[in-house]
């Protein structure tokens, strides 16, 4: 099957592009000693999560338990939940989980930990656990070092925990390199003083898990960092290269659409809006655009409604017809992904394979 014969509104992976930032990646961390842990909640399909363990991978990092559950199905058994879990109708399915497989979680609260914990030791199981810190994200996690150093030590007197190391996510990192490495002194200073704490207190541990796209090549500078969880790397997207942390020609993924109106002057209509897209905006130039067109970046997609794209084609020289299609780099390629049964895989012209996106709407 070609391109061409693709009905739209559809997700097209260019592989090529995508396999260069799965090697460069595994490349990077097999250079620099560290782990690699990707996040899998930006495509959600096990087959992808295997060819990232192919390429060096030593497991897997999820959001949701839902997720986690369509993973392990497709036999991918080493597993991170980053995702604090809680209530318990999610630590039954946790225990469950992790009879089967090697699970490990990331916790910032005693309660969390505690419901964990009497799930475990219900159900005879045992899960590792993460202490997470709030690097400056200001999402999750524990804020001083005395708080790590005591729900460790929490942690460590429970049933069915093993506490194994600390966790961050430096979600605010999406911003240019010279702002990165100002933001990750302070990062730094935070890791050094829980490593001087833990080790007063005689509390060792084996893992430091950190990481995201934006900073993924500058992992090495992170203190005493051992284990990375990009995501967005496997496909990038138009606010990863909004922030200098790739180029256009890394962004593996596109969305196919089709110009299905022209009749109002100075606007085409396209087949995929906020259902197509997700509402997501963009992380530099003020948030103009709700995605980039590949052979014509001088019109702006305006608006999305639902399911129309707004395109201002004022700006460009470009006339546009009923019938054409064009290649879309979505702001978000994470919610994009989120909203489609299946993504296509491509080599030139030629469809190569098709994913069943199995995770998609796993939110629980
Ligand atoms: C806890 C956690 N780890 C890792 C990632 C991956 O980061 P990125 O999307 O920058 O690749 C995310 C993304 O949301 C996350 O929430």
């Amino acid at each position: 099957m070609l391109i061409s014969e693709l009905d739209t509104p559809a997700l097209v992976v260019d592989l090529d592009v995508m396999e260069r930032n799965l090697s460069q990646m595994a490349e990077y961390c097999r250079r620099h000693h560290l782990r690699l842990r990707p996040h899998t909640k930006t495509h959600k399909i096990p087959e992808l999560a295997k060819k990232q363990i192919a390429s060096g991978a030593l497991g897997i990092t999820v959001a949701k338990l839902g997720e986690a559950e369509v993973m392990l199905k497709a036999g991918l058994n080493d597993l991170l939940i980053a995702y604090p879990i809680v209530g318990p109708a999610k630590t039954k399915r946790l225990a469950d989980l992790a009879i089967r497989a090697a699970v490990t979680v990331a916790v910032d609260s005693e309660e969390a930990a505690r419901g964990i914990s009497a799930a475990m030791a219900k159900r005879g199981s045992e899960v590792g656990v993460l202490i997470e810190l709030d690097v400056g994200f200001g999402r999750c996690g524990v804020a001083t070092e005395n708080d790590a150093l005591a729900l460790a030590q929490k942690i460590s007197s429970l049933p069915g925990l093993q506490f194994k190391g600390l966790m961050f996510f430096p979600g605010h990192f999406g911003v240019s390199p010279d702002e990165r490495a100002v933001l990750r002194k302070q990062v730094n200073d935070f890791l050094d003083r829980c490593y001087e704490a833990f080790a007063r207190a005689g509390l060792p541990f084996a893992i430091v898990s950190g990481g995201s796209t934006p900073s993924r090549y500058e992992s090495e500078f992170f203190h005493g960092v051992n284990e990375v969880r990009p995501g967005t790397y496997i496909f990038n997207d138009r606010s990863t290269v909004g922030v200098s942390a790739a180029t256009i020609e890394d962004c593996a993924l596109s969305v196919l659409v089709t110009v299905v109106s022209t009749s109002v002057s100075g606007r085409a209509v396209i087949d995929g809006g906020s259902k197509t897209f997700s509402s997501d905006t963009y992380h530099a130039e003020h948030g103009r655009g709700f995605g980039l067109i590949k052979d014509d970046p001088a019109t702006e997609i305006e608006r999305l409604s639902e399911e129309h794209g707004h395109l201002n084609v004022t700006q460009s020289d470009r006339r546009y017809s009923v019938g054409e299609r064009l290649m879309i780099i979505p702001n978000h390629v994470c919610t994009t992904v989120n909203m489609h049964d299946e993504i296509y895989g491509v080599r030139g012209e030629q469809v190569e394979t098709v994913w069943q996106v199995a995770g998609r709407g796993k939110v629980r």
